[in-house]
């Protein structure tokens, strides 16, 4: 399919869409800096994932966790919507897609002025971190003082001031159950959808990359935009192998 025919798909899809999904991954988030998992290059070609169950097991594995993130803090500070994220919130603004589903946690859907309703992340947030007990709320910008300082607490994972319970960024690791009522709010989005747009994921992580499908199996169009093949190109009504600024961008008409 030429550049052209992809654009003028998309366009068509978007234009007889009367409430549509769009479901994003790391790949909508490269262009603004922060790099995906499973690209060459990708967070997860360069260190393996840590695992709930360990992170709970080993004070090791606790800090392994918050010295990657710390070290990921000055890219996520300077990460600012980009084209993609823009074009999205522009559908969103035009009442033409209900709801964004998300696996990213990195908050640039409500940067670009989506609101908060209208975003459901599937694998939590990273901007925050939460004490995996009581739920009391940590700053990143306060345990990375501490665990980067020169105090008692340097290179130690943060556990909780008020019930000592684990303090873990608000996201959802391998192996850690996920949000029931993000996950419920999901479905309803997806079965109530006439059009699922899927922009830069390898859609290779269930329970996530099943709402694509469950989009199309009830009916909806699936469009896929992103850079490499995936595993639901051959169920989706048009796949574009491009970039997702340039391409929803220019179908969607904004910068
Ligand atoms: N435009 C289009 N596609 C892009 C772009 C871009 N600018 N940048 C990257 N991509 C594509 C890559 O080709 C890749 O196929 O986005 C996809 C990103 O896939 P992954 O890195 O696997 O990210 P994702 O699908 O979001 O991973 C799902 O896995 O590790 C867990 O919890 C993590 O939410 C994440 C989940
Ligand atoms: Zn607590």
């Amino acid at each position: 399919m030429t550049h052209t025919e992809g654009m003028a798909g998309l366009a068509r899809l978007i234009d007889q869409a009367k409430r549509a999904v769009v479901f994003t991954g790391a790949g909508i988030s490269t262009e603004s800096g922060i790099p995906d998992f499973r690209s060459p290059g990708g967070i997860w070609t360069q260190m393996a994932p840590i695992y709930f169950d360990d992170f709970l097991a080993s004070e090791e594995a606790r800090a392994e966790t918050w010295r990657r993130r710390f070290a990921m803090e000055d890219i996520f500070r300077a990460a600012e919507p980009n084209r993609g994220h823009r074009a999205v919130d522009a559908l969103v603004r035009r009442g033409k897609v209900s709801t964004v589903i998300t696996q990213n946690i990195d908050g640039l859907h409500q940067a670009s002025g989506i609101p908060d309703k209208q975003v459901i992340e599937l694998h939590g947030n990273t901007m925050y971190a939460t004490c995996l007990d009581c739920g009391s709320r940590y700053e990143i910008a306060d345990l990375r003082a501490a665990f980067e300082g020169e105090g008692e607490q340097k290179g130690v994972a943060p556990v909780c001031t008020r019930c000592l319970g684990y303090v873990k960024t608000a996201t959802v690791s391998f192996g850690q159950a996920m949000p029931p009522v993000a996950m419920r709010r999901a479905e309803l989005e997806t079965l109530a959808a006439d059009l699922c747009i899927v922009l830069g994921s390898s859609l290779v992580v269930y329970p996530a990359a099943g709402f694509p499908e469950l989009a199309k199996r009830n009916g909806a169009a699936l469009a896929i935009v992103n850079r490499e093949p995936t595993g639901l190109d051959s169920m989706a009504d048009l796949v574009v192998h491009e970039s997702i600024g340039d391409t929803l961008g220019e179908v969607v008409g904004v910068n």
